[in-house]
């Protein structure tokens, strides 16, 4: 700095002075006016230097902050799997029709509010009660909370990982499947709803098996005798572990306007 300053007065006509001090309306800190003369040029600096550099400061941690948003919005975006039908899903906008229902919604809630207890749960039960719309806002509110999440339906997981990647994408399966891993929140959505191929129960088990003691939901419309013959028994052992059985069953929601038909 003294380097700086004999170098500036060498070279150019350069000088400076306090003309006032006073307090930081804002911090209270002393803040010196100073007259600056560079090369015939006057240059007042009245600025508080700790207001600054908390101004500064609140901005870097905003932009981090808004780093790590974008990063678990890409991550969901980039790697789930979902329906259109449940992009608007909300716990506000499910409106259980029956007591297993509204438990069912006060379970998947209760999930949010304590999150991460490595836990898991599993909605079992009928078509169109909607399980996947309760798991999509568990997804939703997890990440609101700070977490990563990934919701993926099973059978399209395996449409894609059958089709080896090779126009789909942006990524490779690779990829995929270590999102899927590291995720804090994966829902598997619809397991044991495909045909069960010695390959899908392998691909299967690369999934759950990597997700042992992490923060699991899964829906289904089997009941267990069902689940195993569909998944296995390696990866229904798996699965069940630390896994709350969460009940839906009640009438199809999709087909809410067949009572005015008939
Ligand atoms: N109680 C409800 N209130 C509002 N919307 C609902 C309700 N139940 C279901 N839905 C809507 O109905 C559609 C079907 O629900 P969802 O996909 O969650 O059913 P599901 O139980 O997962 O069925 P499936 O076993 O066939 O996958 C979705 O669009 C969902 O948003
Ligand atoms: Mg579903
Ligand atoms: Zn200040």
């Amino acid at each position: 700095m003294r380097n700086l300053t004999k170098m500036i007065n060498n070279t150019m006509n350069f000088s400076s002075h306090v003309i006032k001090e006073y307090k930081c309306g804002k911090c209270g800190e002393l803040i010196r006016v100073i007259r600056l003369v560079i090369n015939g040029k006057v240059r007042i600096a009245n600025r508080c230097k700790a207001c600054d550099d908390r101004e500064l400061e609140k901005e870097a941690l905003q932009t981090y902050k808004d780093l790590q948003v974008s990063k678990r919005e890409r991550i969901f975006n980039d790697f789930s799997l979902i329906s259109d039908g449940l992009k608007n899903a909300t716990f506000e906008n499910y409106h259980p029709a029956n007591q297993e229902l509204a438990e069912a919604k006060k379970i998947a809630k209760n999930y949010v509010d304590v999150f991460n207890k490595y836990k898991g749960l599993m909605f079992v039960g009928d078509y169109g009660v909607g399980k996947s719309h309760l798991s999509y806002s568990i997804c939703k509110e997890v990440r609101e909370k700070g977490f990563t999440s990934i919701f993926i339906s099973v059978p399209e997981l395996l449409t894609k990982l059958k089709s080896t990647f090779n126009n789909t994408g942006n990524y490779t399966e690779e990829a995929l499947l270590t999102a899927l891993k590291n995720v804090d929140l994966l829902v598997l959505d619809d397991i044991g709803a495909d045909y069960p191929t010695d390959w899908a129960i392998s691909k299967l088990f690369e999934v759950i098996n990597s997700r042992i003691g992490k923060n699991n939901v899964y829906t289904t419309n089997n009941n267990a005798k069902e689940l195993i013959n569909k998944v296995g028994k390696r990866n229904f052992s798996r699965m069940m572990e630390n896994v709350q059985l969460v009940k839906m069953n009640g009438n199809d929601y999709r087909l809410k306007n067949l009572k005015i038909w008939n």
